[in-house]
């Protein structure tokens, strides 16, 4: 018995371990805005006016010094209005490498569509027979949102972000022109990012930010990372630094500062306006890493109050101890077949992301609870047997409803871990 546990440990350990260290790599941009003002044929002149566009648009904005470009090809009925815009924290060649692949993706996530939208991180496209340039009103706006909430009140959250990307937008507007700032608040606790068009206004730029700040409660409030972007000025804030160089604000601490929050992976990505669907898989995968983040976090802690308070235990004391701590193992342990059924098999179709450890599988249990499961490559490292108690850690959280650690698995060469 002691040693099928000790034996059950070290694997537990070890998985714990990989899956604290796997970085998941899986897809998530581009989004996409798909027009209704009609669609247009094969080799038709519409056609060639965007490919003249996609031919020069991408080199305008890279070697402008604000990475933006606009610019307009052929007449009516068929002339093609385009905006491209690179992040600025960019640089000239990853924003005219972006671009193109934007104008490419575009023939396929809006085919034959007039008016498309991609967006990536570093750059935003939008191409359209309407004239969209002609005003500076923040169209086609796209809400991506981090379905885990923050465990402080939400809406002292909700106001320190605000608070943050309020001084970052003043900033934006009338100091930068690249109308980009981005901006820390408190120490390593939220992360803000603003931008507009570059040849909007001091004022243009500062009002149409408002507006999308002004909507944060009501479209994110309490996530842990969002965005609103328009065509025209975009935001985006995250509890974990996402810019490149270091931040252009640096603001105290808010009155309360919100704690990185526990992790339950579920997925509701907002819908988008004209969109077709916003990131399932971002919105699966980031829960998953901050879940480790936590997990990882609340471990150490603990590990040290525990240490600090036990007394010069006797054998007796801490056998109790480690006969709960096995009780609370078991009930996480989970069929193997149980995942099978609930990720087709490992569904090529269901797989989330591929890390250096194996790979991640999205799942739904018969009770209809979504799932991430971690699978193991069969030759991950093993034998890092004085962290056993990671595991049982994990598990005693889950009872104070910290974290949500739905089971393990460990069948048939199979290592597998699910949440
Ligand atoms: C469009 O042009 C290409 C090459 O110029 C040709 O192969 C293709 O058949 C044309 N498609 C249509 C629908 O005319
Ligand atoms: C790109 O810049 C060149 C030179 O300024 C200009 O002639 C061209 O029209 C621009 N392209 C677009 C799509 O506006
Ligand atoms: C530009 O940015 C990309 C992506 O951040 C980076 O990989 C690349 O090294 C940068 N290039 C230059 C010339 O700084
Ligand atoms: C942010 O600025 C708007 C005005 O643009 C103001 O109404 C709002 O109260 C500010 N919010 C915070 C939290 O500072
Ligand atoms: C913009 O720059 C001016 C002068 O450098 C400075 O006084 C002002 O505080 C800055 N504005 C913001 C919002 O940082």
């Amino acid at each position: 018995m002691a040693t099928r546990h000790g034996t059950f440990y070290r694997l537990a350990a070890t998985i714990l371990i990989a899956f604290l260290l796997t970085p998941l790599t899986a897809a998530q941009p581009p989004w996409q805005i798909c027009g209704k003002s009609g669609n247009y044929a094969a080799n038709d002149t519409y056609q060639s006016n965007i490919r003249q566009l996609s031919a020069t648009l991408p080199k305008n904005a890279s070697a402008s010094r604000t990475l933006f470009a606009t610019g307009s090809i052929g007449s009516l009925p068929d002339i093609a209005y385009a905006l491209a815009l690179c992040r600025g924290d960019g640089n000239a060649s990853a924003c005219e490498a972006c671009v193109t692949t934007a104008f490419q993706d575009a023939q396929q996530l809006c085919a034959f569509n007039k008016d498309a939208t991609v967006i990536y991180d570093p750059c935003y496209l939008r191409f359209s027979n309407q004239n969209f340039l002609a005003t500076t009103s923040n169209d086609n706006l796209i809400i991506l949102k981090n379905s885990q909430s923050v465990s402080s009140p939400v809406d002292v959250f909700d106001a320190a972000v605000q608070t943050l990307l309020n001084a970052t937008g003043d900033y934006a507007a009338a100091n930068s022109s690249r109308r980009f700032a981005t901006g820390e608040e408190g120490f390593d606790t939220v992360y803000g990012l603003v931008q507009c068009t570059p040849d909007m206004s001091p004022a243009d730029c500062r009002s149409c930010l408002g507006d999308i700040i002004t909507q944060m409660p009501r479209d994110l409030s309490g996530s842990i990372g969002g965005r609103l972007i328009g065509v025209r000025c975009n935001f985006r804030y995250e509890v974990v630094p996402f810019f490149s160089g270091s931040p252009t604000l640096r603001l105290p601490a808010p009155p309360a500062p919100p704690a990185p929050p526990p992790a339950p992976v579920n997925v509701t990505p907002t819908a988008t306006p004209g969109g077709k669907s916003a990131n399932n898989v971002l919105a699966i995968v980031l829960p998953i890493i901050a879940a480790i983040l936590a997990i990882s976090t609340v471990c150490l802690c603990y590990l040290r109050r525990r240490r600090r308070r036990r007394p010069a235990s006797t054998e007796q004391a801490h056998y109790s101890t480690n006969h709960e701590d096995i009780d609370s193992i078991d009930s996480l342990i989970i069929d193997l077949s149980t995942l099978r059924d609930a990720t087709n098999n490992f569904a090529e179709a269901n797989k989330l992301g591929e890390g250096g450890f194996g790979a991640v599988y999205k799942g739904d249990l018969p009770d209809g609870q979504e799932i991430a499961v971690k699978r193991l490559s069969r030759n991950s490292g093993q034998g890092i047997g004085e962290l056993k108690n990671e595991l049982v850690l994990v598990a005693k959280l889950q009872h104070k409803n910290l974290v949500r650690l739905v089971g393990v698995c460990l069948q048939e060469h199979e290592k597998l871990l699910v949440s």
